[in-house]
């Protein structure tokens, strides 16, 4: 037995938030299996001149505070993402904030973007890394100009991010899921991407890919806005997508009825569904990003198959632990081969049109 299987069913023992912050710490002090076995090439892809060695990357909202990312990235993903961050630090919501709806292997979170803000996260970024980095920003909850709050971010990180994510699409900051409406969401993407410009000039670095990762609780007229806002803006990508706010009927839990973001297996359906829609309306152009519920191959070859050239996963990880990363990976790897594909970027978007 390795120490990842023997600290999972003792982690699962103690209030959700709690297993989370001594998981950060464990992987900080780099008591994190590490991961031996090579990536498949199958699974390799270029995209934003990044080489990615596999379409796997944890989710935001894990490493908030860019504490264990080195570790992560050890772990065998592809690809990882910190924060949410906003300009200045905030505690969040009162605790208790995290829920563990074991029975509908789901989680529900009304975290509030708790974190260290700019100031304190920005040095632990900085200094050589093993692997692709996403930084993801937000809005203080208190924060009169949304606009300035994301500029803010971009400014500071865009030099040192792989790439950058404008979270417009937290359940847990009042507000902030408006500003994916039309018109303020262009002028927020403009406005991002300005910065971002501005502040890479100014270090004399390559300008990193600006995404936008957006809820999966949007109607088709609203979808059909985003993939606009993204093709106008332009992004450079989406991700789709973050919790939802809707209670899909047959969640057995009795945590069920709590406030906040729904993730897991519950997740998968109406998220895909979503990516599915945005790839067709942004005919394949787009570079997309498929996240929620995945908890296996099939899932993440499925999001692929959806539209997503990378996926990301958080909540099956609770459940799993990082092992499960190796069985996604080798499983993905068959899949493409059984279906005659000799990449991942071959597959992507291959049942964009099923109705
Ligand atoms: C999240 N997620 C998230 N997303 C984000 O953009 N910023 C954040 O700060 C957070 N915080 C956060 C906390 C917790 C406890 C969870 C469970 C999730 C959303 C996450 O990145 C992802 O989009 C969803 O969880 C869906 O993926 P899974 O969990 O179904 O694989």
């Amino acid at each position: 037995m390795d120490a990842a299987s023997l600290t999972m069913p003792l982690l699962r023992l103690l209030p959700p938030e709690t297993a989370h912050d001594l998981t950060i710490r464990l992987l900080a002090c780099g008591l994190a299996p590490r991961n031996r076995e090579a990536d498949d090439p199958i699974l390799a892809s270029r995209l934003w001149n990044l080489n990615f060695p596999n379409p796997v990357g944890l989710a935001a909202g894990f490493d908030k505070n860019a504490l264990a990312y080195r570790a992560i990235l050890g772990l065998g993903f592809g690809f990882t993402e910190v924060g949410t961050v906003t300009p200045r630090p905030q505690s969040g919501n009162p605790k208790p904030r995290l829920f563990r709806l074991a029975e509908d292997a789901a989680v529900i979170n009304r975290m509030g973007f708790n974190n260290d803000g700019i100031e304190t996260v920005l040095p632990r970024l900085q200094g050589a890394r093993a692997g692709i980095l996403g930084i993801n920003i937000g809005k203080n909850k208190d924060s009169t100009d949304a606009v300035e709050d994301y500029v803010k971010g971009a400014t500071a990180f865009a030099p040192l991010a792989d790439y950058l994510v404008v979270n417009v699409s937290s359940p847990n900051t009042p507000g902030l899921r408006d500003l994916q409406r039309r018109e303020p969401f262009l002028a927020l993407a403009r406005a991002v991407r300005a910065a971002r410009d501005d502040s890479c000039a100014a270090a004399g670095k390559k300008a990193p890919p600006l995404l936008l990762k957006i809820a999966p609780d949007l109607d088709e007229s609203q979808i059909e806005d985003v993939a606009e806002v993204a093709m106008t803006a332009p992004a450079d990508g989406l991700i789709v997508s973050n919790t939802t706010i809707a209670r899909p009927a047959g969640l057995r839990s009795l945590y069920r009825a709590e406030a906040g973001g729904l993730s897991g297996a519950a997740l998968f359906e109406p998220s895909t569904e979503v990516l599915r829609r945005i790839s067709v309306l942004t005919k394949g152009q787009m570079p997309l990003v498929g996240v929620g519920g995945i908890s296996s191959g099939e899932q993440a070859y499925a999001k692929i198959r959806a539209g997503a050239s990378l996926v990301q996963l958080y909540s099956a990880l609770v459940y799993h632990g990082p092992r499960l990363l190796g069985r996604i990976k080798r499983d993905l790897a068959a899949r493409l081969r059984a279906d005659g594909f000799s990449s991942v970027a071959e597959a992507v978007g291959a049942d964009r049109d099923r109705v």
